[in-house]
């Protein structure tokens, strides 16, 4: 098979290496890709918001299957755009995505379906002061949510009334967010372990991947803005089976089982972004595709042909397939550029890859880089997750990995968090 990959994040690097190993696959092109995904397969400079070009990519080059690492094209409808024209992709349709689409939709929907999700109550711009006086009942800190995709500013845990009335003034009055902040969630705060579940569904049945934890916050201990995410590890041995078990009863089930019933099956990787709370596991987000970075630290523990998961998702076949797990552990520890969250300076030359290559166990998985004569630039906030593969009963060991490779490579900005994986070894 010819694969196009879409993307250009360690996701998309993740994907793409895990694809190579798949024995259905003869040639792999990332649209557009990055310096690290060159390596593997053929870039193709097409935006990945640019559905028809892609259309037109995919039937020029006879490309068999399409993956979509990102959101914004498959909430855009990219798959309801290729099934139209009978071509194979792997996601989500238009309106499977609105779980991630649209928060309104997503609580809504939990709430129809009986899904533990945190208190909540959805407001229209035309209900601002409907919005304040809620505001003014509940006690703080108080979530608020843009409905739409917000580049990853969408949400705001504000620790005072005070905070939180000046986010809606900013989503409803200076408008800020844009259509994104037409429609606000305001919901109650939880406090627990967040960890990250990953599933492949078919529609009808899914089938649960390794669960793993991003660190979501730019400084060390949680704290500071929020990120795309800052290093990921995998498995989490704090998830038991009893858990996993009362997850995928009361969450991952009614989730598949409530979009088909509500005639929007969801074919594709779903994301669960879960609290587990005093009272129970709670979903905090949804999103219609796989985690970045967890990809970077699922895939490798899975011994599963990747490709022939997605030909099951995409034909119905899910049932068939029985994940098998490597015994190994995963940690990926993000290596942002100077500034991010905020603003940051791209084009610095990256040193050290030599110093890394052919050690057993260790993938520099590219985020945000490019190649400009033979030189390795950053060209993003997010730029290489350096992911060990370790022993299962050896988180630390593979933490250590990551860490003692990660100093090899520099360029001038270079920042990353030093606790990645810590709250694994029960020592948060
Ligand atoms: N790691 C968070 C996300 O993929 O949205």
């Amino acid at each position: 098979m010819n694969v196009l990959v879409i993307g250009s994040g360690g996701r998309e690097h993740a994907l793409v290496w895990k694809i190579t190993q798949s024995k259905l696959v003869s040639k792999i092109f990332c649209a557009p890709g990055n310096a690290g995904i060159a390596e593997l397969a053929c870039l193709v400079e097409i935006k990945q918001t640019n559905i028809p070009e892609l259309i037109k990519f995919v039937k020029d080059n006879k490309i068999d299957l399409t993956v979509v690492g990102p959101e914004q094209p498959l909430i855009d409808g990219i798959v309801d755009a290729f099934e139209s024209e009978r071509l194979m992709i792997f996601g989500p349709s238009k309106q499977a995505a609105e779980l991630e689409g649209s928060k309104v939709f997503a609580k809504n929907f939990m709430s129809r379906n009986n899904i533990p999700t945190a208190n909540f109550r959805s407001f229209e711009f035309e209900e601002r002061f409907e919005a304040e006086r809620y505001i003014n009942e509940v006690p703080a800190p108080i979530v608020i949510k843009a409905d739409g995709l917000a580049a990853g500013k969408g949400v705001t845990v504000c620790e005072s009334k005070e905070t939180a009335l000046d986010i809606l003034d900013e989503m409803f009055t200076k408008k800020s967010f844009g259509k994104a902040g037409e429609k606000i969630v305001i919901e109650d705060f939880m406090i627990g372990e967040e960890l990250s579940i990953l599933v492949v569904s078919d529609g009808k049945d899914f089938v649960v991947l390794p669960p793993a934890q991003d660190h979501k916050r730019v400084l060390d201990g949680d704290l500071g803005k929020n990120t795309g995410g800052m290093g990921a590890y995998a498995p989490t041995p704090f998830l038991d089976e009893k858990m996993l078990g009362k997850i995928k009863c009361t969450i991952i089930k009614p989730t598949v089982y409530g979009m088909a019933k509500e005639g929007k099956p969801f074919k594709g990787c779903l994301y669960f972004g879960l609290m587990l709370t005093q009272t129970g596991p709670r979903v905090v987000e949804y999103n219609c595709r796989f985690g970045d970075p967890e990809t970077q630290v699922i895939l490798p523990l899975i011994e599963n042909d990747l490709v022939e998961l997605m030909l099951a998702s995409i034909r119905g076949e899910i049932s068939r397939i029985k994940i098998k797990i490597k015994p190994v552990s995963a940690v990926c520890v993000v290596l942002t550029s100077r500034g991010y969250p905020d603003s940051y300076e791209v084009g610095k030359p990256i040193f050290g890859f030599d110093k890394v290559i052919n050690i057993p166990g260790l993938y520099i998985f590219h985020s945000g880089t490019k190649k400009e004569n033979d030189t390795i630039l950053t060209a993003g906030g997010r730029v290489l997750g350096v992911t060990a593969v370790g022993n299962l009963d050896n988180l630390e060991e593979t933490i250590m990995t990551a860490y003692r490779n990660i100093e090899h490579i520099t360029f001038d900005g270079a920042y990353y968090r030093s606790d990645i994986g810590k709250k694994g070894l029960g020592s948060n």
